[in-house]
């Protein structure tokens, strides 16, 4: 069988960690794994395999011989390095926000689009985590009653900023609990024992960048370019699983089983929706997992075909190293990559 040789660029943060550990869960034939990062990192060993394998410090060689390139590292390092990793001949998976918007470049969940692979040029485009678990939930649901409006409410996880962002939270709430001053570096305010309604830039007209990537990332993944959506994006103090409050209008009266068990027997999706018995999907059950969790299915009555939703879904896998491993998947089984 053909062996491929994989990089991670940006192997030793918080999504290449898990990008080295899914690819040693899972089936794809990868012949050598090359682990990048910056110059902090020279040296570093990190176990691939049960073997201690050394950190490179990415360069402009790095890409010699590597067939399939995960990017992990930021975009402005995504910006420089991958189209010199794509003209080395592999092809980039790059998780940062540098390309997803570039018509010439596919963005893509494979449970949702993997037909936008067909043609790629070399570089593909993971979305931005909260996309990726809010249109797993979306794409059956528009299959069957056609999306209308969209209204998400996002708790993410301080994993989604880094693992400098973790570490804080975690100095920040033993500062808390002793009563010591708090070093707030990761974002305009302290996360512990707090909420902050502020993820990434706020444009002009008072939204996030975050909330515009759902937006514009939702609209190019699902093939709806005048979808009326729209977003809040909160930081949360949780360690790992972004959850989702989600609201959506379709087209004609849903029935509320029938959405139920249509969410159940999709791909990617498990459905924990008992209420009564306190069962509902939670980041601590999530955090870890592959599939992105589905629950509180209800109808909202203020609509005449209102649904709505809670998704949880491990930010780091399914959001980031999990999609962007199985891009790799689906490349390599449609032989889009020889
Ligand atoms: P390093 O650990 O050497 O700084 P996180 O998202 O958890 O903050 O991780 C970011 C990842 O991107 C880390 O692996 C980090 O490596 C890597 N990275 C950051 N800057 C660079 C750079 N200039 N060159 C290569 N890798 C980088």
């Amino acid at each position: 069988m053909r062996e491929y040789n994989v990089a991670i660029v940006g192997a030793t943060g918080a999504v290449g960690e898990q990008m080295r550990k899914i690819l040693e869960s899972r089936d794809l034939p990868v012949s050598h794994l090359k682990l990048l990062a910056s110059e902090r990192s020279e040296g570093k060993r990190l176990t691939w395999k049960r073997v201690g394998t050394e950190v490179e410090v990415l360069g402009a060689d790095s890409f010699q011989n590597i067939d399939i390139a995960l990017f992990s590292a930021g975009s402005e390092i995504s910006e420089e390095y991958a189209p010199i990793a794509r003209d080395s001949g592999a092809v980039v998976i790059d998780n940062s926000n540098a390309w997803r918007m570039d018509p010439e470049v596919p963005l893509v969940v494979p449970e949702v689009n993997p037909a936008a692979l067909m043609g790629h040029h070399g570089l593909i485009a993971n979305p931005n985590c909260s996309t990726i678990q809010m249109v797993v939930a979306l794409k059956p649901l528009h299959d069957r009653w056609n999306l209308k409006r969209v209204v998400v409410s996002t708790y993410q996880a301080v994993s989604g900023s880094g693992q400098k962002a973790v570490d804080e939270l975690m100095a920040q709430s033993e500062a808390y609990l002793a009563d010591k001053p708090l070093d707030i570096e990761s974002y305009p305010h302290q996360i512990a024992f707090n909420l902050i309604p502020h993820i990434d830039v706020f444009d002009d007209d008072g939204n996030s960048k975050e909330e515009m990537k759902m937006v514009h990332e939702t609209r190019k993944i699902l093939d709806l370019d005048d979808l009326p959506i729209t977003a809040t994006t909160v930081r949360v103090p949780i360690v790992v699983g972004h959850s989702e409050s989600i609201n959506v209008e379709l087209s004609e009266p849903v029935d509320v089983e029938e959405a139920r068990k249509i969410l159940a027997e999709s791909s990617g999706i498990t459905v924990i929706d008992n209420p009564r018995e306190a069962e509902y999907p939670m980041p601590l059950n999530a955090a870890g997992m592959d599939d992105c969790y589905v629950g509180r299915i209800r109808r909202d009555d203020s609509l005449a075909s209102g649904l709505n939703l809670w998704v949880v879904a491990d930010n780091l896998r399914k959001g980031a190293a999990l999609n962007a491993v199985q891009i790799a998947e689906v490349l390599v089984r449609a032989g889009l990559k020889e």
